[in-house]
């Protein structure tokens, strides 16, 4: 019997403009645009291989090698039938097409670093089973066409679309249909930039930003004055910091960008703690160091690890300061930022 096989990976993305908050809780929709910068997946992805046959009697699904149930997951389910109804389309206009979209399929995901530690396991994730379902079923959409698809798995996936600088545009219909990834700028446009992952905790993190963010929405009166006042005026301060790779101005809005995303956590009620005592000395370090100018910027997601962004040739010295005051723990190995998006690797 015929196997139709694909593989693909997919990269990390870490927001400097935070997404927080949805407005349609069902097809993702943000109360917010928010911006990214994707890392270099040669270090951190997400490989997915999917195949479809006559053979197989239902759909399953193994993520890092452990069986998880699919019906149970409503966005997984979302990003299946939205693909599937694309690869009926062609094959109702084409019938020289093989019938794919009414087999099953096995999904295979992995990732190569720990999952649900706020290193937004989930963005690249769903970024790469979409992209991965859409070379299985050869649909003829753009990467911005299937962050839309992504998004309804995980919205941060839609970002990990593409390599470089990437905007979520936040867009206004109510079918979703203008909510979609777009890039800034490619992966080529600014090498000196450089990542730092420093990982306080691989634990599994508290809060879910699903949860977490809704209950954000419910509650926090800083969430509406952080959408209605400040990001529509961040959004255009940092793509024209990036354009101009005005490190200085890029880093001043990140870190206010992120301190702002764990000030609303703070207000809302309950209130949610991602970051621990560590994660809090890494932005006094960091606060320290740029006392006479702005040399590295910090951001933390729902979880305690800092993510340092900084010119190249400030990284020697950067390790250098967090292994000081983090003996025992090794900071050796800058990730070199933007490669790609999402990309086939075999098929
Ligand atoms: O896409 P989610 O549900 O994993 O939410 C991600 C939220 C943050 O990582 C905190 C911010 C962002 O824009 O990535």
């Amino acid at each position: 019997m015929t196997v139709f096989e694909a593989t693909c990976t997919a990269p990390v993305n870490i927001a400097v403009v935070k997404y927080w908050g949805k407005r349609d809780t069902s097809l993702i929709l943000p109360t917010n645009s928010s911006l990214s910068v994707t890392l270099n997946q040669d270090q951190l992805h997400s490989k997915t291989t999917i195949r479809a046959s006559a053979d197989f009697t239902s759909d399953r699904l193994w993520l890092n090698g452990i069986e998880e149930s699919i019906p149970s997951n409503n966005r997984l389910v979302a990003c299946l039938r939205e693909t599937r109804a694309l690869r009926t389309e062609m094959e109702a206009k084409d019938s020289a097409l093989p019938k794919l979209a009414q087999l099953n399929i096995h999904i295979c995901s992995e990732n190569n670093f720990p999952t649900a530690a706020g290193l937004a396991s989930s963005a690249s994730g769903y970024a790469c089973l979409v992209y991965t379902l859409s070379q299985l079923f050869q649909l003829p959409l753009d990467h911005s066409d299937l962050s839309i698809v992504a998004r309804q798995g995980s919205g941060s996936a839609c970002r990990s679309l593409f390599g470089g600088f990437v905007a979520w545009d936040m867009g206004e219909k109510a079918d979703g249909s203008d909510s979609k990834a777009v890039l800034i700028e490619d992966e080529k446009h600014w090498p000196d930039l450089q990542a730092l992952i420093c990982v306080v905790s691989d634990a599994k993190k508290g809060t879910s930003s699903t949860a977490g963010m809704q209950l954000t929405v419910k509650t926090s009166p800083l969430l509406q004055h952080r959408i209605k006042d400040v990001v529509p005026k961040r959004m255009e301060d940092m793509i024209a910091a990036i354009k101009e790779k005005d490190f200085p101005r890029f880093a001043e809005l990140t870190m206010r960008d992120s301190n702002q995303f764990h000030a609303v956590c703070l207000d809302t009620y309950p209130p949610i703690f991602y970051m621990n005592d560590i994660s809090r000395s890494i932005i006094r370090i960091i606060t320290e160091y740029n006392k006479d100018g702005v040399k590295a910027a910090y951001t933390f997601d729902a979880g305690p690890n800092a993510v340092i962004y900084a010119p190249k040739e400030n990284m020697a010295e950067i390790y250098a300061i967090l292994s000081h005051y983090f003996p025992g723990h090794v900071f050796d190995d800058s990730l070199s930022l933007l490669k790609d998006g999402a990309s086939v690797a075999a098929l």
